[in-house]
């Protein structure tokens, strides 16, 4: 009898690319952009690449640690590139990178990355199984090996 193949899906069926210009109603007192502005964008641009793979309604079961290496200035354009890494049996982690320019310079800086964990759900909100996560390049292969370690971490600081 034939084997019963496990469904995948490659990485770059995931993929978003969301991006942002920075305006007044964004930033603080300095012309910053607000921190928790920042964390909406992230969370929004994981969650489509989270229900993409998975084609469910998605929820944001946790976010790693989240830190900000330099600040992005009113009038910036910023630019998230959102993909799921791996996916267990219903959660997903998608990592989030987050890139700002200022128009003036030619070069985009790295602002930001994050980790956030997904659960696929049904329309009561109880969690529901996806397809596994094809990766299909190094970086990929990478991503998805490193999640795995980074799965483990979390669940061993959720059951302390
Ligand atoms: C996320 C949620 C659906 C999990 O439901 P649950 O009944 O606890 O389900 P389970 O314990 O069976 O866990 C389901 C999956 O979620 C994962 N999970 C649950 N809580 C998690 C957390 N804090 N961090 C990472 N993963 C988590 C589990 O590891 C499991 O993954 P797996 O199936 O791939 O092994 C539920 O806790 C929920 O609805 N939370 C609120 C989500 C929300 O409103 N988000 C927006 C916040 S503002």
């Amino acid at each position: 009898m034939a084997r019963k193949k496990t469904l995948t899906k490659p990485v770059a069926l995931s993929r978003v690319f969301m991006t942002e210009l920075v305006l007044p109603n964004d930033t603080n007192q300095l012309g910053n952009l607000l921190g928790g502005r920042l964390m909406h964008w992230i969370d929004i641009a994981a969650a489509i690449a989270a229900q993409r793979h998975s084609g469910c309604v998605c929820v944001t079961a946790s976010v790693d640690k989240l830190n900000f290496h330099l600040p992005i200035r009113l009038g910036d354009v910023v630019t998230l590139q959102a993909s799921v890494n791996r996916a267990f049996r219903t959660s997903m982690e998608v990592g989030v990178l987050v890139t700002s320019q200022n128009i003036g310079r030619d070069k985009a800086e790295r602002a930001n990355n994050a980790y956030l964990t997904f659960v696929a759900v049904d329309s009561e909100g109880s969690p529901v199984p996806v397809p596994g996560v094809r990766p299909e390049s190094p970086d990929e292969q990478r991503r998805f090996d490193e999640a795995l370690i980074r799965r483990q971490q979390r669940l061993t600081l959720r059951g302390s």
